[in-house]
């Protein structure tokens, strides 16, 4: 296990959850099993995350009986992860490393990553390795669903402060943003209640354009590649701000227009009750 991941340390791992409270997890994971449905892919039995962080995604296939494991950089978010998980009867497996180094002991039927976790790969040929392991881990009838915040989000953003404040720390949150790379850096200093000290991280992600990523997949070897605008059931396209890929390495169903019509009122409900 090693991993040059530095940020996601024990200050900023125990307030995540907090300073993303707002994130709506039960909703991505319904527009997850909906885009498996969508192209007539059924459940999965055998799952990995990428980025797995705190296990909130996770949770989410363990509460359907599916079996998840787990792959983070950092241990801190992974000690959150793993006392999220204990009170399920399913024992997910969790991996303490770097995307570059994806263990190939066990085959799977969906690896997946949300949340801009791949992002934090900021050279496209890091990208590739992962796409390629991942192709070597996957059933060849699993499927692989991520999403990438793209190059015109990234940089577009608007440099600036936030805080966020809760009753036991304060965190302050600097927006960084080099347009011509399409790279945005976060600068986090906490102050924790009852502690004197700041801790600083920083974060760095790179926007990619998803006619890249989608050149890059098929020389992986994955024979179906889509994408789509976050959230949504429409063709993605470099305009939008995050995007989800799903790749095969076999050819799946495109839907028919019916089939797109029912999965796209059946989303608009979704998003009705759960965002
Ligand atoms: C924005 S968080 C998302 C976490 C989780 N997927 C969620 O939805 O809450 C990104 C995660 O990716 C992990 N990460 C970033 N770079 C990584 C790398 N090179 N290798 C492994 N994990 C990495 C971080 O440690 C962090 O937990």
């Amino acid at each position: 296990m090693s991993t040059d991941n530095k940020s996601y340390q024990r200050s900023f791992a125990s307030i995540y959850d907090q300073v993303m409270s707002a994130v709506p997890y039960d909703f991505w994971y319904e527009y997850i099993k909906l885009l498996l449905e969508f192209h007539g892919i059924g459940l999965p039995e055998r799952t990995l995350e990428l980025g797995c962080g705190t296990g909130n995604m996770m949770v989410r296939f363990l509460g359907d009986g599916i079996q998840v494991d787990g792959l983070d950089g950092s241990q801190d978010m992974l000690d959150e992860a793993e006392k999220k998980v204990k009170n399920f009867e399913i024992e997910p497996d969790f991996y303490h490393r770097d995307f570059l180094e994806i263990p190939r002991n066990k085959q799977y039927q969906l690896v997946y990553s949300v949340f801009d976790s791949l992002n934090y790969l900021l050279e496209l040929e890091k990208l590739e390795k992962v796409f390629a392991d991942v192709y070597e881990i996957l059933d060849k009838s699993g499927v692989f669903i991520f999403d990438l915040n793209t190059e015109e989000r990234l940089a577009g953003m608007k440099p600036g402060t936030t805080t966020f404040q809760e009753d036991d720390f304060l965190c302050y949150w600097q927006d960084i943003v080099d347009s011509e790379e399409a790279i945005w850096t976060v600068r986090l200093l906490i102050q924790k209640r009852n502690d004197n000290g700041y801790y600083e991280e920083t974060h760095v992600e790179k926007g990619y354009n998803p006619y890249r990523i989608v050149e890059s997949l098929e020389k992986a070897g994955f024979g179906s590649v889509f994408f789509y605008k976050a959230n949504y059931l429409t063709e993605g396209r470099p305009s939008d701000n995050r995007v989800y890929f799903l790749a095969c390495p076999e050819e799946v169903l495109e839907p028919g227009l019916i089939e797109k019509l029912y999965y796209k009122l059946k989303l608009f409900y979704l998003r009705k009750v759960l965002v």
